[in-house]
Order: C-alpha cells, then sequence, then structure tokens
C-alpha cells in the first residue's frame, strides 16, 4: 500500500515526510502553477529532496500526441529511477500512452473519470491508473466506481496498480484503503485531517495532568 502526497508544497512534504511513510508526490499543472514559482524549479526542488525509493508524478502539458510525448521523454530522464509521467486519458493521451510504454517510460494514467476508460488506459501498459475519486462523486458513487475497477483489473489479472485522487476528504481515502485500493495520493490538508484527531491531544493532556498530580513531574523516572 502506498501513501503518496498530491502537492507541490515542499514544506507540507518535508512535514509530512518527517511523521508519515510517504512513498512519492504527485503533481499536475494546477499543483505545479498554484506555488507561483516556475515549473523547472518546483519539479527541480521535488527532485532534489524525494529520495531515489520515492516516487514523483509529472503531468505532460502538451494536449497532441507528439507534444505529450516530447514531454514525457523529458519529464522521464530528470531521475534515473521512480520518475513517473503522468498523462491524461483523452484519445491523444491513449495514443501517447501505448507509445511511451513501448520507449519503456513509466507512466501513470490520469484525469480519470470512468472504470471502462481506466481499464483499457490499463491494457495500453499504464503502471498506475489515476482515478479522480472527488471529481466522479459529481457523476455517481466515485468510491463505488474505484472498487468496481479494482475487480475489473483483478477479474482480468491486469497488475496496473490504482493510485486514487482527487480526494476532498479522509472518508473517501478511508473507504479506498479499507477496500484493498494499493496506492492513494491525498493533498496534504487531507492528510493533516487523517492525524488530527484532536482527541489524541486531550487523552495525553490527561495523562500528563494525572502524572504530574501523582509524581509532581511530567518524566517517566525522577
Ligand atoms: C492527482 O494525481 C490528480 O492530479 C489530483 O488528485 C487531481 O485532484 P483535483 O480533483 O483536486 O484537481
Amino acid at each position: 500500500m502506498e501513501f503518496i502526497l498530491d502537492t507541490a508544497d515542499l514544506e507540507a512534504i518535508k512535514d509530512l515526510d518527517r511523521l508519515l511513510t510517504v512513498a512519492g508526490v504527485t503533481t499536475n499543472p494546477s499543483i505545479i502553477s498554484s506555488t507561483g514559482m516556475d515549473p523547472e524549479t518546483v519539479i527541480g526542488n521535488l527532485v532534489d529532496y524525494l529520495s531515489p525509493e520515492q516516487k514523483l508524478f509529472v503531468q505532460t502539458v502538451q494536449t497532441s500526441v507528439d507534444g505529450i510525448l516530447e514531454e514525457a521523454r523529458w519529464i522521464s530522464q530528470l531521475r534515473p529511477k521512480n520518475m513517473y509521467v503522468k498523462i491524461p486519458v483523452t484519445h491523444e493521451g491513449l495514443e501517447a500512452i501505448k507509445q511511451a510504454r513501448n520507449e519503456g517510460m513509466h507512466v501513470l494514467a490520469t484525469a480519470i473519470y470512468s472504470p471502462d476508460t481506466a481499464f483499457l488506459a490499463a491494457l495500453n501498459g499504464a503502471d498506475y491508473l489515476a482515478p479522480y475519486v472527488n471529481r466522479m462523486c459529481n457523476y455517481g458513487d466515485g468510491v463505488q466506481q474505484v472498487i468496481d475497477l479494482q475487480r475489473m483489473l483483478d477479474a482480468q489479472h491486469v497488475p496496473t496498480k490504482i493510485v486514487a485522487a482527487s480526494f476532498k476528504n479522509a472518508d473517501q481515502v478511508r473507504r479506498l484503503i479499507a477496500a484493498g485500493i494499493q496506492a492513494v495520493t491525498v493533498p496534504p490538508a487531507v492528510a493533516y485531517t487523517m492525524i488530527g484527531h484532536p482527541g489524541v491531544q486531550i487523552a495525553v493532556d490527561e495523562f500528563t495532568a494525572a502524572w504530574q498530580k501523582a509524581y509532581g513531574r511530567t518524566t517517566l523516572r525522577a
């Protein structure tokens, strides 16, 4: 199971990477442009920060097959390993995914709104599929559709992994983890919600107060 961060906010990545086991970082053009920094700097900072074992996912911006492939080749050479190209599943994107895989690139098929498109992108060789869970919820039960997609892959013995994306709350993440999804990518706000239950600090304060009252100190040993 891979827990991935869906952000280009380096400070949030560093903070959560200290606290949690972070398998990698996903970005997209909206995420990178929201930093207000130029894309080469943002991508360069992520390449410099992540350990070789952590995965980095960078999305193409051009929309023609040739344009996608040109950017995919540039993205692929940014790191010696664990570098993934995100390609949206437009018709041009599906063609580019096939070609990129033939060239040996690692590919994540993204902007997925339906299990059908996702499954066909998997047959094109995509390593990962990123269904947009919350956006899919605008059209029905996005969580259930991702579970259906996992069943389709399992039933047909297709090894492509799902990295569920576009989360807006912790409940969506929890339901998919419980259903056995192999990877999730979550924005920092959702990750902090998952580890930010106020009851934890209340419990710790109670323990400290009890200890202080009984022993006059806040350490285990005098
Ligand atoms: C991640 O790979 C996706 O690009 C991202 O989760 C999309 O999220 P959004 O729906 O918040 O744009």
